[in-house]
């Protein structure tokens, strides 16, 4: 049972007593039913000999952020933890965006609601609209505040306006939370900067490079090609800091009680804007140890789940998604284990996913993708995925070697040959990819460049192949099919609903120039966008696809995530066939051909598990019914199938 079901029940009949009082007893309760686990994580941590105060001081602070948080939202937070697992419901369809990319400013945003609405999007997480470095600030990963908005954005009054009006619409947002480092221009970076040792303190600092030499020799780098090296040497207070992704992001140091109580407070102030679902950023990284990689270590899970109880003590309502994009095995982990079991992240992205059906892709198979998914451990009753085929990073190569390996393929060689394959070094690939951090003498690299352009559609434009569109979109289809039909929230990156390609105008921005990622975060098409019922385009078919996904979507509540997902073997190396409530009247099977060939399935097999009766089955993406043809059910290449019961 974890901490959020022991809120519920405690909840119970005070939950109709919406007073201040009522909602303040709610409080204390929740603080009790968290007090022990809190303060075993704190001690364990911040060992109780020598921070006893800082103890104390969590226990104040709690209360004193429980008072910044308005009425409104309070409410809303008993509603949610009411509404058990309100984030596993097959009704909510996510897309990612960049605000400024896509309308300019919140206030457009605003505008674009429609938009939403249409498509039937209902979860947004709009990139980060804090105040950052002018010049390259990886995207807004660098930030300068964690309460301020970028005026290029808007003010708070705007953030406001919008929050209230999702929240009348009924659309979830997420924002993320920069929790490992802050940008050099962070008001406690200028203080450590000008000498303030206090501050100095925020931050892995030291006096010369022996500390860091030891770091060096276990930590790997994240961006090797533009930002070698951990640590940067910082001339005005003549001391090195530990700078783990750009130069200018300076990594916080939360063996330091007051690091981890300022950044609770930025915390519950971020929720406090009217965040439903915060985005751990970079979480894997939150703690250093000499003599590892310093990535998800015991202790960087123990802080994470030590934000999280103090959150729910807080603001119930709010949860948290964890960005670990990490080995398999270790991405599960951010649900919580043992006692923390379903008490550290709710959400986490399923890289795992994500990686292997670009495996697929490229090799036309599916044994890796099934090898990866069955071997995956189970996730909490409580927690769920988002499902995503691209975001605005890299895709990295993730899988686990033994996995590769027991399919008689070198890892190494395997990784190139994705590398080739995406990234246009194989003349018979369709795909359009770009390298990122390719490494010419190790061969290691990761791959970007948007779902459209690596799928095929910007080469088959090029060379005007009807047929390479008409297997592109087929591609588009089915890897967004997929993520809708798996459990957890599909998330649709912004410009995929409507095949957007490559956009290579980042190379003429000086900024941007030497990060291939901005080659997957265009300004949204508006053009486009307004041709859409009026023209028979490619980018039509996607867009109209995608509604047809999300249509069928809400109205299978076989998909919410109920732990009832079943790989199935079908025989056939170039199948990919799950089934969602196997056993039940209501059940779902998919079915996807990553082959340039038609591919067949048993029919037999298929009538013993229901989906195929008087010699026909029925396909809900496309509406009809067909017929069974020499006891085989055919598909077509890169085809679909969402089979109901007949
Ligand atoms: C996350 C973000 C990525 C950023 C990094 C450092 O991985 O998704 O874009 O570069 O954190 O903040």
């Amino acid at each position: 049972m974890n901490q959020a079901s022991i809120h519920r029940a405690l909840q119970g009949s005070l939950e109709k007593d919406p007073t201040k009082g009522g909602l303040e007893r709610l409080f204390e309760k929740r603080l009790a039913a968290n007090y022990t686990l809190l303060q075993q994580l704190f001690f364990a941590l911040y060992p109780e000999s020598g921070h006893r105060d800082a103890f104390l001081r969590l226990q104040k602070k709690l209360h004193t952020l429980f008072r910044t948080r308005s009425n409104e939202l309070k409410l809303q937070d008993l509603r949610r933890l009411g509404e058990e697992n309100w984030y596993q419901s097959e009704s909510w369809v996510g897309m990612q965006l960049y605000v400024d990319r896509f309308s300019g400013n919140l206030r457009g945003l605003e505008e674009k609601l429609p938009y939403f609405e249409k498509l039937g999007v209902n979860f947004l997480h709009l990139m980060p609209l804090n105040t950052r470095p002018q010049g390259p600030n990886d995207g807004g990963y660098a930030v300068s505040s964690y309460t301020e908005i970028d005026p290029a954005f808007g003010n708070d009054g705007d953030l406001g306006r919008l929050t209230s009006k999702f929240r009348e619409k009924g659309i979830c947002l997420m924002l993320d939370f920069v929790v490992n480092h802050t940008s050099d221009e962070f008001p406690w970076a200028e203080r450590a900067r000008k000498g303030e040792a206090e501050y100095q303190a925020y931050y892995h600092t030291f006096p010369d490079r022996s500390i860091p030499d030891q770091y060096e020799e276990s930590l790997p780098e994240i961006f090797p090609e533009t930002a070698p090296g951990n640590f940067t040497y910082i001339p005005e207070m003549d001391r090195w800091v530990m700078t783990v992704f750009n130069p200018y992001q300076w990594d916080l140091n939360y063996t330091n009680p007051n690091v981890f109580l300022s950044m609770l407070e930025n915390l519950v102030l971020l929720a406090n804007k009217g965040v439903d679902v915060v985005r751990f950023d970079a979480l894997a990284f939150l703690w250093k140890k000499i003599g590892t990689d310093s990535q998800n270590l015991p202790e960087a899970h123990r802080l994470v789940s030590l934000f999280r109880l103090c959150l729910q003590v807080v603001a119930p309502g709010v949860i948290i998604l964890a960005e670990a994009i990490v080995a398999p095995d270790e991405i599960v982990r951010y649900f919580g284990e043992g006692p923390l079991k379903g008490n550290e992240c709710e959400i986490a992205y399923n890289a795992t996913l994500m990686a292997c059906l670009w495996n697929s892709v490229a090799t036309r198979k599916t044994l890796l993708l099934n090898r990866s998914l069955r071997s995956l451990p189970p996730k909490p009753d409580s927690c769920t995925w988002i499902n995503y085929i691209r975001c605005h990073d890299d895709i990295g190569l993730g899988f686990e070697n033994a996995h590769i390996a027991a399919l008689g393929w070198d890892p190494g060689m395997h990784r190139r040959f994705l590398l080739d394959y995406f990234c246009q070094r194989l003349d018979w690939s369709p795909a359009k990819g770009v390298a990122f951090m390719y490494n010419p003498l190790t061969g290691d690299g990761r791959i970007t460049g948007s779902t459209a352009s690596l799928l095929g559609l910007e080469k088959a434009l090029e060379y005007k192949d009807p047929q390479g569109v008409r297997d592109a979109i087929s591609k588009i289809m089915m890897l967004y099919g997929i993520i809708f039909a798996s459990p957890g929230i599909p998330l649709v990156y912004a410009g995929d609903e409507i095949g957007m390609l490559n956009d290579y105008s980042y190379a003429r921005d000086p900024d941007k120039l030497d990060d291939s990622r901005w080659v997957n975060r265009p300004v949204h098409d508006w053009e486009t966008v307004a041709g859409l019922e009026a023209r028979d385009t490619p980018a039509s078919e996607i867009y109209r696809g995608i509604r047809n996904l999300v249509s069928l979507r809400r109205k299978l509540p076989v998909l919410a995530d109920q732990d009832n997902t079943l790989v199935h073997e079908s025989g056939n190396d170039h199948l990919f066939v799950f089934e969602r409530g196997a056993g039940g009247a209501d059940s779902l099977l998919v079915i996807a051909n990553f082959d340039a060939h038609p591919q067949v399935v048993n029919a037999s097999w298929l009538s013993a598990l229901g989906y195929v009766g008087k010699g026909a089955y029925r396909n809900l993406i496309s509406g009809a019914s067909k017929s069974i043809r020499s006891g085989l059910l055919e598909l077509a290449p890169f085809e679909l199938l969402w089979l109901a019961k007949v």
